[in-house]
């Protein structure tokens, strides 16, 4: 007999449902956005599992609408948006998504460099405006990627999978976060160090109250002005603010952002209109199989929650900077 009940907060792709279906009884809030806050207060009432996004934010006032809830499953690897700590308390377990969508993320940040490094949007505007003219030497020239020196903020499994991309560019790699990790094809320093030295800076690490704005004024006085500054975290790891004042100023080359802060960005903002500021509407995780293989796993997260078994990937303790992104 179904005993258990839990509610979903918007479609997921692949098998999701059908995995859910089998194992309880599943309310969808179906719509095209995300779902209505009052909509998920008054049903997360009855439910003892959460089927959840980034884009809900699962906080105090919520779990103590929640009497029933034993496991909340995020299909997503960053839980900036789930109180943890609350969740703690009251015992609920938490799931996410880990190492389904490293490489597909990986490779959005290898390609956000590339256009950044090489001018993609400003080159892509010309040929849409018809203002690209005859071939020129000194016409949208940018910076090399290849065999120059990545920086990465962030070393988990995110940041090693670009460092593995680097080492076929023949890049020298150094990467920062709270633990070492010797074993590395990549070199470990300080912060500060790392903006000096890299051409380009990856910042790959999770939001947490450590790492906000993490990268501000000072952090973007200390790189190259030949250095491009890459975010495919969370867009409140970076103060936008002193992002346009660095790029406009020449303080470095140009930035590729996938996150920002909020999301969706305003069109009108500085930063969008800026031409050597590359955004990508957060399409890290965004390829079909991907985002498919997320959605299974956060319903096998929350399908073992509810039977009492172990989580496939369940966060644990505090986020740690190393181990999340
Ligand atoms: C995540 O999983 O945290 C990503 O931001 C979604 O693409």
């Amino acid at each position: 007999m179904i005993e258990h009940q839990i509610v979903v907060t918007r479609r997921p792709p692949g098998e999701a449902i059908a995995i859910l279906e089998s194992q309880a009884l599943v309310w969808m809030w179906d719509q095209d956005r995300p779902i209505e806050r009052d909509v998920l207060l008054h049903r997360i009432g009855s439910a003892s599992g959460l089927y959840c996004m980034l884009t809900d934010r699962i906080d105090e006032e919520l779990l103590d609408a929640a009497a029933l809830l034993t496991v909340v499953s995020q299909m997503a690897v960053g839980v900036d948006n789930i109180d943890l700590k609350a969740c703690r308390r009251r015992n609920i377990k938490v799931g996410h998504t880990p190492n389904v969508l490293t490489e597909t993320t990986a490779d959005l940040a290898f390609g956000l460099m590339l256009a950044a490094a090489r001018r993609f949007k400003e080159g892509a505007r010309d040929v849409s405006d018809g203002t690209w003219g005859e071939w020129d030497p000194n016409y949208l020239v940018g910076q090399d990627v290849h065999a120059s020196t990545l920086g990465i903020i962030g070393f988990g499994r995110i940041g090693q999978a670009v460092a593995r991309r680097a080492v076929g560019f023949g890049m020298g790699i150094l990467y920062t976060q709270r633990n070492r990790n010797d074993q590395s094809i990549a070199t470990f320093t300080t912060l500060d160090d790392l903006l000096k030295r890299s051409d380009h800076v990856i910042v790959a690490a999770p939001l947490t109250a450590q790492t906000h704005h993490l990268i501000g004024a000072s952090s973007l006085a200390r790189m190259k002005p030949t250095a491009t500054l890459i975010n495919i975290g969370r867009g409140q790891l970076v103060d936008q603010r002193a992002l346009y004042q660095a790029l406009t100023s020449g303080d470095i080359w140009a930035a590729g952002l996938d996150v920002t802060d909020p999301e969706p960005i305003s069109p009108d903002h500085p930063l969008v209109t800026a031409p050597n500021c590359y955004i990508t509407p957060h399409l890290g995780s965004a390829t079909v199989r991907t985002r498919a293989e997320m959605a299974e796993m956060a319903a096998r997260n929350l399908v073992a929650g509810l039977r009492g078994e172990p989580l496939e990937a369940e966060v644990d303790g505090e986020i740690d900077a190393a181990s999340h992104a």
